[in-house]
């Protein structure tokens, strides 16, 4: 009759079994954190609550190791404000310098024992179990201290168990650092990209950067996420890149174009759209070429190459529409003279619903009132109209409209 009674799964399972069983799938569900992570800071926080709680420790720490100013500082500690500990100095300090692991059933019995940070934080240390984290070269980059394990002392299974999460932790920092590396060499080669296009058009210099500014700011204005602003970052930044293709004579023509011109001009979108749908960007950046392509569409369908609708453009097209007629018509170029920021901004209001998306404009003009832009703007161009009269003689022409 009593086998008819149904038990809990598991119930028989000794505890020695179902702590290794936790603890294995402690270390599964890590590892799929680790690669899911892009937040190094989170991860680690999620990290060492789960090191705490399987370890079965009071707290712990994660310490990272700064080489080169001899420290190792702590990255999450629970229970404590961060803080820095010189190398060699207390259990971790010794632990970070020699690369060894300590297994201390009486921290005060041990000589390498710092007291300060208890006596400064009003908590008994007792146990310790102090790990180094380990790169593939064999250096320490990283130390784990489980301080006062809830039922007597770190045990050799602890130890083992530690290891095991060691190694997960160092693919965490590795694989973060690497994330970071590969953004920073992104980041840069996007702008060495629009830097030779400011450079192929000297009338417009700047430009790129502006839009880029300008673009951001009505974005965020706007209430777009991290994310979004991120990729209208990029895309702004290449949105005149197929200016590239563009002949230097019709790019750098002082005064208006003729129709032919105008019309090889426009080009340039397509241009931008063609070379950036030959970069492998990652999945959440797949639709930077199609906003940058699209920077001179209008809301009314008028604009080019595709003439899409408000509707039919990306929202961070729309936004860009803005940014970049905003800066070609403030800043200063060779045909004609700025024209003034406060007048540009009725100007193109007027032109809401047709040319312009309205929430971008009206994020624009808030934008411009809270951060005095126009004033910004003026002395910008000021500064810009005396250098070219400084370096060219027929420069004074410029001034007179201005
Ligand atoms: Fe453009
Ligand atoms: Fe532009």
């Amino acid at each position: 009759m009593s086998e008819l009674v149904a038990k809990p799964i598991g119930a028989n399972i000794p505890p020695e079994i179902s702590d290794r069983l936790e603890r294995l799938e402690l270390l599964y569900t890590l590892s799929l954190d680790i690669f899911g992570a892009r937040n190094i800071d989170e991860l680690l926080t999620v990290v060492m609550s789960r090191v705490t709680k399987a370890m079965k420790a009071d707290r712990s720490t994660l310490f990272i190791v700064d080489q080169e100013r001899r420290v190792i500082w702590s990255k999450v500690a629970q229970g404590t404000e961060p803080f820095t500990v010189p190398m060699g100095r207390g259990i971790s300090g010794y632990v970070a310098q020699t690369g060894e692991t300590l297994n201390i059933p009486d921290a005060y019995q041990d000589e390498r024992f710092n007291p300060e940070v208890d006596r400064r934080t009003g908590y008994k240390t007792n146990s310790i179990l102090c790990m180094p984290v380990k790169d593939r070269e064999g250096v320490v980059i990283a130390v784990i201290q489980a301080i006062n394990k809830l039922d007597g002392i770190f045990s050799e299974q602890d130890e083992d168990f530690l290891r095991a999460l060691s190694a997960q932790i160092q693919l965490a920092i590795e694989n973060s650092t690497l994330y970071q590396d590969l953004k920073s060499l992104f980041e840069s080669m996007m702008e060495a990209m629009a830097s030779t296009i400011d450079a192929r058009h000297p009338t417009t210099a700047g430009h790129t950067m502006r839009v880029r500014a300008y673009s951001l700011a009505i974005a965020a204005e706007m209430g777009y996420s991290e994310e979004d602003l991120e990729i209208l970052n990029y895309a702004a930044l290449l949105h005149d890149y197929g200016k590239i293709g563009v002949r230097e004579s019709i790019l750098t023509k002082p005064g208006r174009l003729t129709d032919e011109e105008y019309s090889e001009m426009k080009q340039h979108v397509v241009y931008t759209m063609d070379i950036l749908n030959k970069i492998r960007f990652a999945p959440r950046f797949r639709e930077i070429p199609d906003i940058a392509g699209h920077h001179h569409e209008r809301v009314d369908g008028r604009g080019y190459p595709d003439g899409l609708t408000g509707d039919q453009m990306h929202p961070l097209s729309r936004v860009m529409a803005v940014a970049d007629v905003f800066d070609a018509l403030t800043s200063v170029r060779d045909y004609r003279s700025p024209l003034d920021p406060n007048e540009v901004l009725e100007m193109m209001k007027k032109d809401i619903g047709t040319h312009f998306d309205e929430d971008c404009m009206l994020a624009l003009e808030r934008y411009f009132m809270r951060t005095n832009l126009g004033d910004q703007i003026r002395e910008r161009n000021r500064i810009e109209i005396e250098e070219r009269l400084k370096n060219d003689p027929n420069a004074p022409k410029l001034i007179e409209t201005f």
